[in-house]
């Protein structure tokens, strides 16, 4: 699935937009794999709003353009050479797939995602993801700013112990080294960062239905989200 810029959420261009479910949440809550199940079980595209975060950050640490260079990233972000095929994301045709999932990347992405120019050029990238059947796009703005009318926006949330320790085996099977607690304060501040920040922190549309996964398996979330789809679907 590549993106396409598309002019933002609603009626575009005289017609009914694709319908959206956005799931947002903090760091390993599982909202990924979450998505990318509702979107299998739907049949519908799903976006990886975080990827895009995460190739920026990497493309900029192989450039050495600096995290603070906020004209040099927004410029990146908006030439970014990105390109997903089926499961894979591209970097310049190379699979970064397992590039991007490092620690020190996941900081340096939270990093630029507090740049205003950055977040524009990838909301542009983010809006083209919007097509028929239907979208379900995860990450920390999608029902609150990137989908405001989207059709069910879910916030998922787990207590930061349950999370870090998800993230550590996601790690670990990955083949990557991994240290709890420096995981867990990683974590931490990586939350703090998301929700503190000016522009598009992390937070709960009013609307959203709220997901504590502490206590309940993939499964379970997945169909807490689906029965609530259809619910309103008829
Ligand atoms: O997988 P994890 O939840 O750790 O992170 P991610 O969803 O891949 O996102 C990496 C970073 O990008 C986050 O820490 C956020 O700072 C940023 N991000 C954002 O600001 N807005 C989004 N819609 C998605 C990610």
């Amino acid at each position: 699935m590549t993106g396409s810029a598309a002019a933002g959420a609603g009626i575009r261009n005289g017609a009914a937009a694709a319908p959206v479910i956005a799931i947002d949440g903090p760091t390993a809550s599982g909202k990924g794999e979450i998505a990318r199940r509702v979107a299998q079980l739907l049949g519908w595209h799903y976006l990886d709003s975080g990827a895009l975060y995460r190739v920026t950050a990497l493309a900029a640490l192989r450039a050495g353009i600096a995290l603070d260079d906020e004209g040099g990233l927004a410029a990146l972000a908006r030439e970014l050479p990105v390109s997903f095929a089926g499961e894979r994301i591209l970097l310049g045709g190379q699979d970064v797939g397992d590039h991007i999932r490092r620690q020190e990347v996941g900081s340096a992405a939270s990093q630029i995602a507090t740049i205003g120019a950055v977040r524009e050029a990838l909301g542009v990238l983010q809006r083209g993801f919007r097509r028929w059947p239907g979208l379900v796009a995860d990450g920390r703005d999608m029902g609150t700013v990137v989908f405001p009318d989207a059709d069910l926006k879910v916030f998922l949330t787990a207590s930061v112990d349950c999370r870090a320790r998800r993230r550590h085996k996601q790690l670990i099977e990955k083949g990557f080294s991994a240290n709890l607690p420096s995981l867990l304060q990683e974590l931490c501040e990586r939350d703090a960062r998301d929700t503190n920040r000016a522009l598009a922190p992390l937070r709960s549309a009013q609307e959203a239905l709220v997901v504590d996964s502490t206590q309940m398996t993939i499964e379970e979330v997945l169909e807490r989200i689906v029965q609530e789809h259809r619910r309103r679907n008829g």
